[in-house]
């Protein structure tokens, strides 16, 4: 079959087969069809989108492009939780030893950020000495022994989303239903966990800024879970200003220990209670969702789960002083605050704008091979619905360098102050 039929069949909003799906995704993993064919294969599905069948192929022939973690050898049910990316979402930190407390296994594989969401693996690499690399070996082992491990990929998996991500980047193709469901998917299956916990955004900062979408997005990726034997259902959460109060790798890690600390925003520590609970609950370690979430509570009160966070970074090489001592972590030259010009109470705070505020200080990527500044970045002092005086801090930035001069004005313009607004809720939908 040529390529050509395949794509024309696309374009003409037919339902592609298995084989044909095959021959595809195959193909292009093994170099023999070009870029500019999978570029039109990807425009033509962003328009036309899939079917249930040709999604659960897709996603199928993207996990078999590569090899699956095979975690037998860890007993019990293993959870994982996945976002699809948000401004100042660091909850899978805290949440991952809140599970282990509990005595559920956590194998989390995650990603680094690009452009200016950062990723939990960067976030967790400004603990200094933390190793985010394991092999697969050394990743079970510590599950097995201490009940959790945060690692970035191990081996080959889904070697077609890589290539096929890199190529939705530049074709304006990353924002279609199909392709975030079948790249998210195929890399979570693989990943060899039991059970998974989608947390789907909406809202300003999200790829699915309606809630419409982002429920037929957590809907596809729920089906395909499901299809495969694993247990999964998603939360639909939103991402209309940042979560919690802080930007920033340092700050997030900061932020991330208050929360264990029990001294978390209330928007973050419900979500990480949210989710947790699902994932309680998908473990079969409670029958409810409450009393899930009053025994995630109770790792915090009793200290367990910051007790566990101490061991993951220990066994990753990590520095847990940083636990009690913030200065460990890498730290910015200056604070500088950026105050209110006007009063009034917080209408809207634009997350992507304060993400690439963020960015800009060089706390994210811009190209792949960009460093990371871990103590640069921002920290929130009001959240949508407060009261604001002329002269009050809004924000203050992190930053190696006294010369703030657009980073202000971005975080001006993306905070507006006007008339009283509750924000929206947190959490939108559940989806079983
Ligand atoms: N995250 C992924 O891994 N894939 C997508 O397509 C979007 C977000």
């Amino acid at each position: 079959m040529r390529m050509v039929d395949i794509i024309e069949r696309k374009r003409n909003g037919l339902e592609l087969s298995a084989k044909e799906l095959h021959e595809f995704i195959t193909g292009y993993t093994k170099g023999e069809i070009p870029d500019y064919q999978a570029s039109a294969f990807l425009m033509a599905t962003y328009f036309n989108g899939m079917t249930e069948q040709e999604q659960a192929n897709f996603t199928l022939e993207m996990l078999n492009s590569g090899d699956r973690v095979d975690l037998s050898e860890i007993p019990g049910i293993k959870v994982d939780k996945h976002s699809t990316g948000g401004m100042g979402d660091k909850t899978s930190i805290p949440l991952a030893p809140m599970i282990a407390a509990l005595g559920i296994p956590i194998s989390m594989i995650s990603g680094r950020g690009l452009g200016h969401t950062g990723g939990i693996l960067d976030k967790l690499e400004a603990i200094p000495g933390f190793k985010v690399e394991l092999s697969e070996d050394q990743f079970i082992q510590q599950v097995k022994e201490i009940g959790v491990a945060i690692i970035s990929t191990t081996g080959n998996i889904a070697p077609a989303d890589k290539k096929l991500y890199a190529l939705r980047d530049v074709t304006a193709t990353v924002d279609s239903i199909p392709l975030i469901a079948g790249s998210i998917m195929s890399k979570k299956i693989a990943s060899g966990t039991d059970a998974l916990v989608l947390d789907v955004k909406t809202g300003s900062g999200a790829f699915m800024k309606e809630p419409k979408k982002a429920k037929e997005l957590a809907q596809a990726m729920v089906a395909i879970g499901q299809n495969v034997g694993l247990r999964c259902m998603a939360v639909i959460s939103d991402m209309d200003q940042p979560l919690g109060n802080t930007i920033g790798n340092s700050l997030e890690i900061e932020e991330s220990i208050e929360i264990l600390k029990g001294n978390g925003l209330r928007d973050i520590t419900d979500l990480v209670l949210t989710l947790g609970s699902e994932m309680v609950v998908l473990a079969r370690k409670a029958t409810t969702l409450e009393e899930a979430r009053e025994m995630l509570i109770e790792t915090i009160v009793s200290q367990k789960a910051l007790e566990k966070f101490g061991k993951m970074i220990t066994s990753q090489g990590g520095d847990k002083r940083v636990l009690d001592n913030y200065s460990l972590l890498p730290q910015a030259r200056y604070q500088i605050e950026i105050k209110a010009k006007s009063s009034g109470h917080v209408a809207q705070i634009k997350a992507n704008e304060l993400g690439i505020a963020s960015m800009l200080l060089g706390g994210g990527r811009q190209n792949k091979e960009d460093q990371i500044n871990y103590g640069v970045g921002l920290r929130l002092h009001k959240k949508v619905g407060d009261k604001v005086e002329t002269g009050e801090s809004l924000v203050t930035v992190y930053s190696d360098q006294l010369d703030i001069t657009e980073v202000e004005q971005i975080i001006l313009a993306s905070i507006e102050i006007g008339a009283k607004k509750s924000p929206h809720p947190l959490i939108h939908e559940i989806i079983n």
